[in-house]
C-alpha cells in the first residue's frame, strides 16, 4: 500500500503554517506524473482493497457501533466499489450510493454490486466530488470517504459539503493518515539499507507536488477533527487500524507488493539516486532471486486511521 500515489500513508501537514488559503503553482512550474489516471488504476485499486479487507473489516464493525442501522450509506470516492461491498454487508438495510470522479470505476462497482447480490439497494453517482453529492436524494446516515479526501483540492470544503449532507445523527469516517506501509527487510542483503524509508521521504515530495498540481489547490494543516468540527461535526473519535500479512506471504499479498513498488517506480522513481534505483530494480525483476517475486522475508505491514465525527441530532 505504500509507494505510490493511492498507497500513500501519513504525510507532514502540508502547508501547515501556511493557513487556509488558495494557493496555485508559479507561472511556468509544471510537474509531469501527478496526475493520476484513475482508470487505469482498476485493477490495482480492486486487489488492493481485496487484500487490505481485514482491515476495512475492523474499521467498519467500529463504525457499527456509532451507526448500527443507517439508512442511506455513501461512499464518498468510491473508486471499483470494493468498500462499497463491504459497507452493504455490515449494513444490509442499508442503500448505498457509491460517488466517484470517475464512470469506469464506478461501471466496475456497479459490476460487483450485482454480483455480490445488493445490487438492488446500490446506486451510483459521478461527478467531481464533494459538489456530486448535491445530487442525493436524502441526506445520508453515513458518509464513508477511504483516501479520498486527499485527492479533492480544497479538502476543509470537502469535509463541510460532506457534512452538509449527512441527516441529523449522521456519521462521516474519514480514512486519512495512519503509517506508512512497510514491505520489505531494513536491510535487504544488497543495496543500501532503509530503502523504504527513503522511498517514503520522496513519495511525501511527489504527494506534495500531486496536492499542488490539484486546480483551485487549498492549503491546509491536516487535522482531520478539527477539520471535521470546523464543519459543525462533533469530532466522534480517530482509530488506527493495522494490516499485519507476516512472511511467508500470499501471492495475492506478493503481487501487491509488486505492483506497489512499480508503481512506485514510475512515479518517482527518478528522484531516487542510483543506488537505490538499482536495487529497486533488482527487486522488481522477476528473474533475479532477491527480487520481490522470489524472496521470502515479504510482509506486509499497514496502519490506516479513520476519524470520525457525528451531525448533532
Ligand atoms: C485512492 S482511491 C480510493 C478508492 C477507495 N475509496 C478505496 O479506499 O479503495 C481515490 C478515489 O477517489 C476518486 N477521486 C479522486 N478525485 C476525485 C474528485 N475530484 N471527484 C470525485 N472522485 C475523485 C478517484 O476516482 C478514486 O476512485
Amino acid at each position: 500500500m505504500a509507494h505510490g500515489p493511492d498507497a500513500h500513508q501519513p504525510h507532514e501537514p502540508h502547508g501547515a503554517h501556511e493557513g487556509h488559503r488558495p494557493r496555485s503553482a508559479p507561472a511556468g512550474h509544471h510537474h509531469d506524473h501527478t496526475d493520476v489516471d484513475w482508470a487505469e488504476m482498476a485493477t490495482m485499486l480492486e486487489t488492493q482493497a481485496e487484500l487490505f479487507a481485514p482491515l476495512y473489516e475492523r474499521a467498519l464493525g467500529w463504525l457499527t457501533e456509532q451507526q448500527s442501522a443507517p439508512g442511506l450509506v455513501v461512499d464518498a470516492g468510491s473508486g471499483p466499489g470494493v468498500l462499497s461491498g463491504m459497507l452493504a454487508e455490515v449494513f444490509p438495510g442499508a442503500r448505498i450510493v457509491a460517488a466517484d470522479g470517475s464512470a469506469p470505476l464506478l461501471d466496475r462497482a456497479r459490476a460487483r454490486a450485482d454480483r455480490l447480490g445488493h445490487g438492488d439497494r446500490f446506486d451510483t453517482i459521478v461527478g467531481e466530488l464533494p459538489d456530486s453529492l448535491d445530487r442525493l436524494e436524502y441526506p445520508a446516515d453515513l458518509i464513508w470517504a477511504s483516501r479520498s479526501v486527499h485527492h479533492l483540492a480544497d479538502q476543509r470544503a470537502a469535509l463541510a459539503a460532506f457534512a452538509d449532507r449527512l441527516a441529523p445523527g449522521g456519521t462521516l469516517a474519514v480514512m486519512e493518515g495512519g503509517l506508512p506501509a512497510r514491505f520489505l527487510p531494513r536491510d535487504l542483503g544488497f543495496g543500501r539499507a532503509g530503502l523504504e524509508a527513503r522511498m517514503d521521504a520522496i513519495e511525501q515530495t511527489w504527494f506534495g507536488r500531486m496536492r499542488d498540481d490539484l486546480p483551485g489547490s487549498v492549503a491546509e494543516a491536516e487535522d482531520w477533527p478539527a477539520m471535521m468540527a470546523a464543519a459543525g461535526l462533533r469530532p466522534a473519535g480517530s482509530r488506527t487500524f493495522l494490516l499485519d500479512l507476516p512472511a511467508p506471504v500470499s501471492d495475492a499479498a506478493r503481487a501487491h507488493v509488486a505492483a506497489s513498488l512499480s508503481r512506485a517506480r514510475d512515479i518517482f522513481g527518478a528522484d531516487l539516486d542510483a543506488t537505490d534505483t538499482a536495487t529497486l530494480d533488482r527487486l522488481l525483476d522477476p528473474d533475479d532471486k532477491a527480487s520481490v517475486h522470489h524472496r521470502q522475508d515479504l510482509y506486509v505491514l499497514a496502519a490506516h486511521t479513520v476519524h470520525t465525527a457525528v451531525r448533532a441530532l
